[in-house]
C-alpha cells in the first residue's frame, strides 16, 4: 500500500476480513476459499494477529498473499499476552512477519491496553519500527477512549501518531458511539471495528436453536448473554424476512453506516457463512431502515449523561 499521511480516507476499503478462525475452526481450504471471496468482492484489508490459532493464521494469510501482496492492507495485533513492553513487542512482531513471510506490515496493532507498562516504552517502540520502515501504521485495539489519547499524546512525543483502533462494535455492542467514535472523527483515526454480528448471534441462528461460537466458548456466551440482545437478534431477523434479505447482511451493513464510516470486520468459519455478510459489501442501506434498526437496541447515552441534550 501506499504510505498516506492518515489511514482513515486511505485506500484500506470499506470492509476488513478478519482471519481469527484460519488454521482453527477454518482449516487451510476452507480459508483459501474465504480469501478468493473476500478478493472477488473487492476486499484488501485482511486483519490477523500474533496469537490468531497459534500463528496458522498468520501463516495462511502470508501464503494467500504472496501472489498480491501490494494490493493488500495487511494488519497483525501483537501484545495480547506478555505485555506491550519493548521485548515482548519486538519478539513477537519477528515472529508475526515470518509467519507472514513480509518484510513489511501494513498497520500493527497494540492487542490491549496494558497498566503495567509505561506508554512510552510502547509507543517509542512503535514508533522506531515505523522509522525503520517495517510498519506502515499504528493501530490499538480494545482501548478506552481515554487511553488512546493518552497514548496519542505519547506517540506525538516521538513523531508518530495513532492510526488506526479496533473496538467492538455491533447492534448489540454500541457502547463505542458514546466517546470512541467521536473521538476517532476528531482525531482523523480510522476505526476497524470487530465482531459486527455479536459473534454470530445476529446471523439469528440461535433463536432457530443452532448451535455455534454462543454455546461453544463460555467467553462469548458471557458476552452475549442478556436476553435482550436474544430479543434484538430476533427483531432483526423478522425485518430480514419482511426485506428479503439475511440478518447478517443487514448486521453488517448496519455496523458500517455509522456516519463515522467504520471498516466493519467480517469474518466467517467457511465460505459458504460468508455469503450474506459479504453481501453486505454491495447492500445500500438506506436511512428509514437504519434507523428501524438501530431502535432494536438501547442508543447509548450520551458521555456527559444529559439525555435532554442528545
Ligand atoms: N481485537 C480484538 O480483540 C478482536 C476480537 C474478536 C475479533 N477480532 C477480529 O474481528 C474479526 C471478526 O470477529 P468475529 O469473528 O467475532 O465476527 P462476527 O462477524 O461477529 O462473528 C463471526 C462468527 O459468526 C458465525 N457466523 C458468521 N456467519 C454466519 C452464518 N452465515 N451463519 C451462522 N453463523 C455465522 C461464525 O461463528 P460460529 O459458526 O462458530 O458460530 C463466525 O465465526 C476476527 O476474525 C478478528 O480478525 C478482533
Amino acid at each position: 500500500m501506499t504510505q498516506m499521511t492518515s489511514l482513515s480516507g486511505a485506500s484500506a476499503g470499506r470492509f476488513t476480513f478478519g482471519t481469527m478462525q484460519w488454521g482453527g475452526r477454518a482449516d487451510a481450504a476452507e480459508s483459501r476459499e474465504m480469501f478468493d471471496a473476500c478478493r472477488a468482492a473487492g476486499l484488501v484489508h485482511f486483519d490477523t494477529a500474533h496469537l490468531y490459532c497459534d500463528g496458522r493464521s498468520e501463516e495462511l494469510l502470508g501464503d494467500f498473499a504472496k501472489d498480491c501482496r501490494d494490493e493488500l492492507m495487511i494488519a497483525t495485533k501483537v501484545g495480547y499476552t506478555g505485555g506491550a513492553g519493548r521485548e515482548n513487542i519486538l519478539r513477537t512482531f519477528d515472529v508475526s512477519r515470518t509467519r507472514l513471510q513480509m518484510d513489511v506490515v501494513d498497520l500493527l496493532y497494540m492487542h490491549r491496553f496494558d497498566d503495567q507498562t509505561p506508554l512510552d516504552e510502547t509507543f517509542e517502540t512503535l514508533a522506531k519500527l515505523q522509522s525503520d520502515g517495517l510498519i506502515r501504521y499504528i493501530g490499538v485495539s480494545n482501548y478506552a477512549a481515554w487511553q488512546v489519547m493518552k497514548a496519542q499524546a505519547v506517540a506525538a512525543s516521538f513523531g508518530t501518531r495513532i492510526d488506526a483502533i479496533q473496538p467492538m462494535y455491533s447492534l448489540v455492542k454500541r457502547q463505542a458511539e458514546v466517546e470512541i467514535f467521536p473521538m476517532a472523527a476528531d482525531q482523523d483515526i480510522a476505526v476497524v471495528p470487530y465482531s459486527p454480528l455479536g459473534g454470530g448471534l445476529l446471523t439469528g441462528k440461535y433463536a432457530r436453536g443452532e448451535t455455534g461460537r454462543l454455546t461453544e466458548d463460555s467467553r462469548y456466551a458471557a458476552r452475549y448473554a442478556p436476553d435482550w440482545m436474544h430479543e434484538a437478534a430476533k427483531g432483526l431477523s423478522n425485518i430480514a424476512g419482511r426485506e428479503g434479505l439475511e440478518a447478517a447482511t443487514l448486521a453488517v451493513a448496519w455496523a458500517a453506516r455509522h456516519p463515522i464510516a467504520p471498516a466493519p470486520i467480517i469474518s466467517a468459519k467457511s465460505a459458504q457463512q460468508l455469503v450474506p455478510s459479504l453481501a453486505a459489501v454491495g447492500f445500500d442501506l438506506m436511512d428509514d431502515l437504519y434507523d428501524e434498526i438501530a431502535a432494536l437496541t438501547p442508543t447509548p447515552a450520551p458521555a456527559t449523561d444529559r439525555l435532554e441534550e442528545a
